[in-house]
């Protein structure tokens, strides 16, 4: 945020113009669908702007939205699409694994030192694996992550491994969730610094239950040797909650959304029509 007020009525969120860089991803397109739904303004940035002009369209509102085609790799070319903005959400970020880590803490670290120079409230929002229903056309690599002991990937299903040994257990959040606690920070006066945003976790164990739950037609067993007596760890949002911020979905429904979905694009085979037996 720029310094200037939070806005707080619908007349001013109908005169606030906020950007949304990645608005062609997961976390993009959901949260520049949710700022339109609120009435607010939204600058959209996107590398391929024909992909999100294809994909925000289907929105509607669009006298509310312009895209522009900006690069993280391109200095300057996010300039015009934060001009006039009253907040930036920046969600684009490269997902190549082995630098990602490294870039999100180095980027980090300099934009706190940036805000902190030039008097910006900056809010750092750290997500779980975010999951439940999409709207891009590719399955987001989240999902696919979460769903991985389904489907067998042996590329993601180490990243779920990886997440849990470190982590204890494996946070979740749903999509509307972290969108929603984007646009409730931006609009709590004030607000910065660094929140997590976690609905509740699951030990591999517990995760693969509810997955065979949602979707019967997969045996779980063959994952989960040697977790049985994971003990769930607790990733706490309080900072977020004492705010006054609901979480709407809880763990079981990030599941079940995220089966449905991926049922019906077709990345995960639908047991009734295609007679998939375990
Ligand atoms: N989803 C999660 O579980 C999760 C968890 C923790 C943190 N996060 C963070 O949340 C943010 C969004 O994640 P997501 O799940 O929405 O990822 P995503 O679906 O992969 O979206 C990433 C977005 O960044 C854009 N992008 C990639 N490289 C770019 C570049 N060089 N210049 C400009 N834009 C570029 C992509 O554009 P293209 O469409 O052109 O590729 C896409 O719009 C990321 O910062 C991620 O680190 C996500």
């Amino acid at each position: 945020m720029d310094g200037a007020d939070s806005p707080s009525s619908p007349s001013a969120v109908a005169t606030t113009t906020v950007c949304v860089t990645g608005a062609t991803g997961y976390i993009g397109s959901w949260l520049v669908r949710s700022l339109l739904q609120r009435g607010y303004n939204v600058q959209a940035t996107a590398r391929d702007a024909g992909k999100a002009s294809r994909l925000l369209s289907t929105f509607g509102r669009t006298g509310r939205l312009k895209i522009f085609r900006s690069d993280l790799n391109e200095e300057g070319s996010y300039d015009e699409a934060v001009k006039g903005c009253l907040a930036v959400f920046h969600v684009a970020a490269s997902m190549e694994f082995n630098v990602y880590i490294l870039s999100k803490l180095l980027t980090e670290e300099k934009v706190f030192e940036f805000a902190k120079e030039k008097g910006i409230d900056l809010v750092s929002i750290i997500p779980p694996t975010v999951a439940g229903p999409f709207l891009t056309t590719d399955v987001p690599a989240s999902v696919q992550v979460l769903l991985s002991p389904v489907t067998g990937d042996p590329n993601l299903y180490p990243i779920l491994l990886s997440v849990h040994s470190r982590l204890g257990s494996i946070p979740l959040v749903h999509i509307e969730d972290i969108c929603n606690a984007h646009i409730f920070l931006m609009e709590q006066q004030g607000a910065e610094g660094r929140f997590i945003c976690s609905v509740g976790s699951s030990t591999l164990p517990q995760l693969t239950d509810l997955l065979s739950l949602e979707y019967p037609y997969f045996s779980s067993k063959r994952f989960v040797e040697g977790f049985h007596d994971a003990i769930l760890s607790v990733i706490s949002s309080k900072r977020l909650t004492n705010l006054g911020f609901k979480f709407e979905y809880g763990v079981k429904d990030i599941i079940e959304q995220s089966v449905a979905c991926c049922i019906k694009n077709g990345f995960l085979k639908c047991p009734i029509t295609e007679g998939i037996h375990n």
